[in-house]
């Protein structure tokens, strides 16, 4: 029996990772292409001997890109970078090499191209990450009409590089900045922990990896999903400052979440970036002025046959290392 080969840009990241998860539990060939075999390495065990292939890819260059896709039946691309480092830029990843990308898979006679956007990318002209990625949109549709286009809110799970970042922080810091968040907090000292009521800073629509991985695979059969774009978001929106208290009440952690205003942010970011990973950019800041949540009217989960999952649902489970261990042992709730 012929296999299917996908091939997936970006499959070593955290989305890539559970996309090919998917892709491998269907029995798909899964073409990585990669600037490091090690990278696909932690890829190879999720499949059989030889579903997992390996190819050495420069996106900078057609051939290159032309030689990864060959056959393929399905092209995913999910390259994305969320601050620039040497070539690295949003102009080359987002743009460049999106376009290249859908312009070799209309080339090599690819069916379904699904590409990986971010939501609110229409909505932000401030920030060089939100544009280039709109650029890409543009791009990628001129290059291959019906190619499918994903705009997630922020991606949560086992690896994300949100809630647990902020899990971590909270570990060493006993105050957490919530960015774009007005006034001052209120201080609740209920049962000896330090908690913050009200809201504030800007919504999100967080959204399970999972899920994702489980929408990019259903638009592979779905026939209505030829040139859609779907806004993915899960089934709650959260302020930033309502995600960092829910946060801490999985993680059972204490900490001040300090409202941080637009401006000091980008003081504090203008040094951050030269960091070697900065955890916060300027570029970031300006994304974080407008709300990240799903357009009225627009195709999403429902249209592919998915129920999303809650946070307080999946969050849990990959947070837990983060809970301080209980006094009277793991199991006191249950004797
Ligand atoms: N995570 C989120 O909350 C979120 C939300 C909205 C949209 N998105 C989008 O989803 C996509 C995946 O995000 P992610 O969180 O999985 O990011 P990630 O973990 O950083 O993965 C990014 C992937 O892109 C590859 N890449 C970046 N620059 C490259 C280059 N110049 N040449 C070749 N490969 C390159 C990386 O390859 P290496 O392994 O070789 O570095 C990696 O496989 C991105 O397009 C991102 O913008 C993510």
């Amino acid at each position: 029996m012929d296999r299917h080969i996908v091939t997936v840009f970006g499959g070593t990241g955290f989305v890539g990772r559970h996309i090919v998860k998917r892709l491998l539990e269907r029995d798909f060939i899964v073409r990585v292409p990669t600037r490091s075999f090690e990278r696909v390495k932690k890829l190879k065990p999720m499949g059989y001997l030889g579903q997992v292939v390996p190819v050495y890819c420069d996106v900078r260059d057609e051939e290159s890109i032309k030689d990864a896709i060959g056959d393929s039946e399905v092209v995913i691309n999910l390259l994305g970078v969320l601050y620039e480092r040497g070539s690295n830029t949003f102009v080359n990843v987002h743009v460049k090499a999106a376009k290249r990308i859908a312009e070799e898979a209309k080339a090599c006679g690819v069916k379904t191209l699904l590409h990986m956007s971010a939501l609110g990318v229409d909505k932000n002209p401030s920030s060089n990450y939100a544009t280039s990625k709109l650029a890409g949109e543009n791009a990628v549709r001129e290059a291959f009409a019906d190619a499918v286009i994903f705009r997630p809110s922020v991606v949560f799970g086992q690896n994300d590089n949100f809630l647990n970042k902020f899990a971590t922080l909270a570990r060493f810091s006993p105050l957490l900045p919530v960015i774009g968040a007005p006034g001052l907090p209120k201080v609740d000292l209920g049962e000896g922990k330090i908690d913050i009521l009200g809201d504030g800073g800007p919504k999100f629509q967080p959204v399970y990896v999972g899920d994702v991985a489980d929408a990019f695979v259903a638009a592979i059969s779905n026939t209505k999903s030829p040139g859609k774009t779907y806004e993915l978001g899960g089934p709650e929106t959260y302020s930033f400052m309502g995600l960092l208290r829910d946060m801490l009440r999985i993680t059972r952690q204490s900490a001040i979440l300090v409202p941080v205003p637009f401006w000091l942010a980008s003081i504090k970011a203008f040094f951050l970036q030269f960091l070697p990973v900065p955890p916060l950019t300027p570029d970031q800041v300006r994304l974080l002025k407008t709300d990240n949540v799903v357009s009225e009217g627009s195709n999403g989960f429902a249209e592919l046959g998915i129920t999303p999952n809650s946070l307080e649902a999946v969050a849990p489970a990959y947070l837990k290392r983060f809970c301080p261990p209980r006094k009277s042992g793991e199991f006191r709730r249950f004797v």
